[in-house]
């Protein structure tokens, strides 16, 4: 059984339904990708899973729990975690003190897992005590991945974490993505960088207009000229 999987879901805003009857899977270890044009709603997807829009109809499990009626602070204590696309992090605080904030239901000694974080991201290790809302946008998307990890999650959940970077700094954000999912962490990611993303994932989604359009591996996407000329650009 998959470690995420979202069955037949609909799910909107008020009357407004964005998906139409959504199904992915994510394997545990797994990074998978999901593409598709601007509004197609693939942000809303992720907040469906991660419960902060509630389905109206469809299944989501995770980790052997149906979560479809769950919030999310109770799914971030199922090992689940998410990046939202935009204001993912605490620009007042520190880098340090994100980091904390991440870890905010762990009763136990975390400084060793802050440690970790400081390892995945030596930069962060430098800058533990700069304010977050002075560094540069992929300093912040930096931020805002260890602090998800904080809670040591099976699954995180990424939006668009190489939107707005150079691409020098994209790439360094998608290296860090691979870092993380080979310490065993799955990872499900919306991206517009499509072919960077596509080419570190084991499989990929293609969303249009709310429903499922195509998903194969990601380098049977890459290849699909059909693909190529709909979603990746030529
Ligand atoms: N909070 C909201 N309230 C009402 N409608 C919304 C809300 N957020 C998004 N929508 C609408 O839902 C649809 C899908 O939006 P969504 O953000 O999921 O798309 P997306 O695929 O993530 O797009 P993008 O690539 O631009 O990030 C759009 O028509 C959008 O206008
Ligand atoms: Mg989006």
């Amino acid at each position: 059984m998959s470690l995420l999987t979202v069955e037949k879901v609909t799910s909107g805003y008020g009357d407004m339904e964005v998906l139409h009857e959504v199904s992915i899977a994510v394997d545990s270890q797994e990074i998978v990708t999901i593409i598709g044009p601007n509004g197609a709603g693939k942000s809303t997807l992720m907040k469906t899973i991660f419960g902060l829009l509630k389905p109206k109809s469809g299944r989501i499990s995770f980790s052997d729990h149906e979560i479809s009626a769950l919030s999310a602070d109770r799914i971030v204590r199922l090992g689940m975690a998410y990046v939202p696309q935009v204001e993912n992090v605490f620009p007042s605080l520190t880098v340090r003190e994100n980091l904390e904030m991440g870890a905010f239901i762990r009763s136990d000694d975390f400084s060793g897992r802050i440690r970790e974080m400081y390892d995945l991201f030596p930069i962060l290790g430098r800058r533990g005590r700069q304010q977050v809302g002075k560094m540069s946008g992929g300093e912040r998307q930096m931020v805002a991945m260890a602090r998800a990890l904080m809670l040591n999650p099976q699954l995180i959940l990424l939006d668009e974490p190489s939107a707005a970077l150079a691409p020098n700094l994209a790439e360094v954000i998608f290296e860090r993505i691979e870092a993380i999912n080979d310490t065993g962490v799955a990872i499900l990611i919306v991206e517009q960088n499509a072919r960077q993303s596509l080419s570190l994932s084991d499989r990929g989604y293609v969303l249009a207009s709310g429903r499922n359009r195509f998903t194969d591996t990601g380098e049977n996407l890459l290849a699909n000229e059909e693909i190529g000329q709909l979603y990746l650009g030529g």
